[in-house]
């Protein structure tokens, strides 16, 4: 079975951005896919901020990120960019980390206006990672997510059914690549 990582990179907590992860997360499985989901936030933050490479703590991100087919890494906009801590997370990961992995970004913002800065900012840095299969962001303001009070999460209709457009074709991508890769791997 296809195994997809999502990544939630919001130092908040509850996260909208997280949310998504969840919904994605679910609609994934309901698609035949394996899924977990890390937030960067649950890792140490002395182990972040002082980048320790051989932190024994990152040690189970790094065994799921190598063994996913699939990544779905996502933030919420802070400054016209990424967040930090998810820079200070990647920036602990081997080399080429995404490099044969499908890579679908997760974007919040409060404004639209910095729907761009996934493709300046954070794309480069996935590219860095080896990621050389990038399905197109979703992007989503703060208004199209409702989180309630019980933990629920409530999407604006347009959100939604973009959300599952997306995640459905991310799902038929990946379940390809995988059984391509494994044919390849088969012959030789
Ligand atoms: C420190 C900080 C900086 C932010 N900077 C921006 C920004 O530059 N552009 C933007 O559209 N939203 C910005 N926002 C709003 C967040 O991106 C937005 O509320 C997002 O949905 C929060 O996601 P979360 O609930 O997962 O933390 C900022 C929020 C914070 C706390």
């Amino acid at each position: 079975m296809a195994y997809i990582l999502a990544i939630a990179s919001s130092p908040s907590h509850p996260s909208r951005t997280y949310s998504i992860l969840q919904y994605a997360s679910n609609f994934l499985e309901q698609q035949g896919l394996q899924t977990d989901i890390i937030s960067v936030r649950d890792l140490p933050a002395e182990d972040l901020v002082y980048g320790r490479y051989d932190s024994p703590a990152l040690d189970e991100s790094r065994a799921q990120l190598e063994k996913a087919n699939g990544v779905i890494i996502s933030t919420p906009v802070y400054k016209a960019a990424y967040t930090g801590v998810l820079k200070a997370f990647l920036d602990l990961l081997p080399q080429k980390a995404l490099s044969g992995k499908i890579v679908l970004p997760v974007a919040t913002g409060g404004t639209i206006a910095h729907l761009l800065s996934i493709e300046y900012a954070l794309k480069p840095v996935l590219s860095e990672l080896g990621a050389r299969h990038i399905l197109s962001t979703v992007y989503a303001v703060d208004k199209q997510i409702q989180l309630q009070a019980d933990g629920s999460l409530q999407l604006d209709a347009e959100l939604e059914q973009r959300l599952q457009d997306v995640l459905s074709e991310y799902a038929q991508v990946v379940k390809h690549f995988q059984s391509f890769t494994k044919e390849l791997a088969r012959i030789g």
